[in-house]
């Protein structure tokens, strides 16, 4: 039996405008967070620490994101590349601070406004449709510093301005939107999504639900939103989302990574695809010392202004037990949890792990029945250039067929699976370690952690794998 992707099936590659753009400070554009953000390993340890002071000190680090890929000046070049491989759809974020440099003006930037339009138009031209992520792990550093990010519930009324702004000018160009990046990933690393960073790890928890209900709101408002300003529009839901096994059969393992999966995986989900917080998270706020601030119309609004489909990224699964040895701790993904003996890791230690993708996708479209996508995926690898110029990334194209493969089965399964967007389609800075040479493009970008590289752009062998996989909507891996 040939097992197929429906027609239609959106094809492309997913990036964030802080990890793509570079021109930190081009255009009108004001910092963000990103800016502020080291390059190298010690900015997990930036990111994870409590007091961040989001100063630049440029004595001390690097900061990778001002530079980037340089997408601002040749997005043309890329985009050619993209359709050249016949992308069917383009994700990437719009940076609040190109549109409002402070985060609190009235009015907008003008040039800013301009630079996606002719992205926008530059897709267009190749049939490509842009997928827009509104809020990428970029909060404007002006309301970080003056509000204290998403804990203020001043946000909420900032981010409807940028929202109302983006969605009446680009009425005729973006069909897909997404809300917030990875929403659920924020009471891990409130840092990113929240733009916090906790005054202490007894206040981490209240501040981190505190910040998610108020983007839970002002998510709310921009379906809501969407839904008038363009009536054709999808807007959808973005989740980081990671299958929990229990590392044995023993109960008191099975019921608790039921509750840590109930937590990290679906209680975003379920206030934004079903409109109400689930029932589980009473008592686990009671538990944790949580107690939200919820105002007057809130639930109403986050009632009306539920999802149209729900989009993931999916790099790894989770093991995890109750009780962990000292040994155990810290063995595990990015996530946490503990090793898994039945899975390989990638040089960041990340699990791999095709069949988690399948249970993934069953898990949400058995628990939402809503369309999925698929829009980060991917594996961050070490490459090498050849003496011929050529890159041959088998170990690319190994990691992304058995995924595609899998995605295959769940279709087959029965789940409603709309597009694909593999993570970092062009090299681009990551955005747990700052760093460069941890690569995920099916295009090399010519620039290094040092900081030197010429930019120039070269088609790794996966290129051409992936060009094959659209051309065969998904029939040849
Ligand atoms: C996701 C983020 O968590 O993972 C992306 O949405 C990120 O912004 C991607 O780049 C891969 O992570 P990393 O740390 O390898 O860049």
């Amino acid at each position: 039996m040939t097992k197929r992707f429906p027609e239609g099936f959106l094809w492309g590659g997913a990036t964030a405008a802080n990890q793509l753009e570079g021109a930190s400070l081009e255009g009108g554009k004001g910092l963000n967070l990103a800016d502020v953000l080291p390059g190298g390993k010690s900015r997990l340890n930036v990111m994870s620490q409590t007091g961040f002071d989001f100063e630049i000190d440029e004595s001390k680090y690097t900061y990778p994101n001002h530079v980037a890929i340089d997408f601002y000046h040749r997005y043309k070049e890329d985009i050619a590349l993209f359709a050249e491989m016949g992308f069917k759809v383009f994700r990437l974020s719009i940076a609040w601070s190109r549109i409002f440099p402070n985060g609190d003006e009235l009015e907008p930037n003008e040039e800013g406004l301009a630079f996606y339009d002719n992205v926008f138009d530059e897709l267009h031209k190749h049939a490509i449709e842009p997928l827009v992520t509104i809020a990428h792990y970029e909060t404007p550093l002006h309301l970080i510093k003056e509000y204290g990010g998403w804990k203020n519930r001043k946000l909420i009324g900032f981010f409807e301005r940028y929202v109302r702004t983006i969605f009446t000018r680009y009425k005729d160009k973006v069909k897909y939107w997404l809300t917030f990046n990875e929403i659920n990933g924020a009471t891990h690393m409130p840092l990113f999504g929240l733009g916090f960073s906790p005054d202490s790890e007894e206040t981490r928890m209240q501040d981190s639900f505190q910040g998610l209900h108020h983007q839970f709101v002002a998510s709310a408002m921009a379906v809501k939103m969407g839904h008038e300003i363009i009536p054709e529009s999808l807007v959808g839901c973005m989740l980081i989302y990671a299958p929990v096994y229990s590392y044995d059969s023993n109960p008191e393992n099975v019921m608790y990574v039921r509750q840590e999966a109930d937590i990290f995986n679906f209680l975003c989900g379920d206030v934004q695809v079903r409109g109400e917080y689930p029932y589980f998270a009473k008592r686990y706020f009671k538990e944790n010392n949580v107690e939200l601030d919820i105002q007057e119309g809130d639930l109403e609004t986050i009632k009306e202004g539920t999802v149209d489909f729900i989009s993931f990224s999916y790099y790894m699964s989770r093991t995890d037990k109750k009780v962990k040895s000292p040994e155990e701790i810290g063995q595990g993904n990015l996530i946490g949890g503990i090793k898994n003996p039945f899975l390989k890791a990638s040089d960041w230690g990340w699990e791999i792990d095709p069949v988690g993708l399948r249970i993934s996708l069953n898990e949400l479209y058995g628990r939402y029945q809503k369309p999925l996508m698929v829009v980060e995926n991917g594996l961050g690898a070490y490459d090498k250039v050849e003496a011929d110029g050529s890159i041959n990334d088998d170990y690319r194209i190994d990691y992304l067929s058995e995924h595609v493969d899998q995605m295959r089965e769940a279709i087959e399964d029965g789940v409603e699976l709309i597009g694909y967007t593999s993570w970092g389609c062009i090299d681009l800075v990551s955005a747990s370690s700052g760093e460069y040479s941890k690569r995920y493009g099916f295009i090399y970008v010519d620039k290094h952690d040092d900081g030197t590289g010429t930019l120039e752009r070269k088609r790794k062998k996966s290129f051409y794998w992936y060009k094959e996989v659209i051309a065969t909507n998904g029939e040849n891996l």
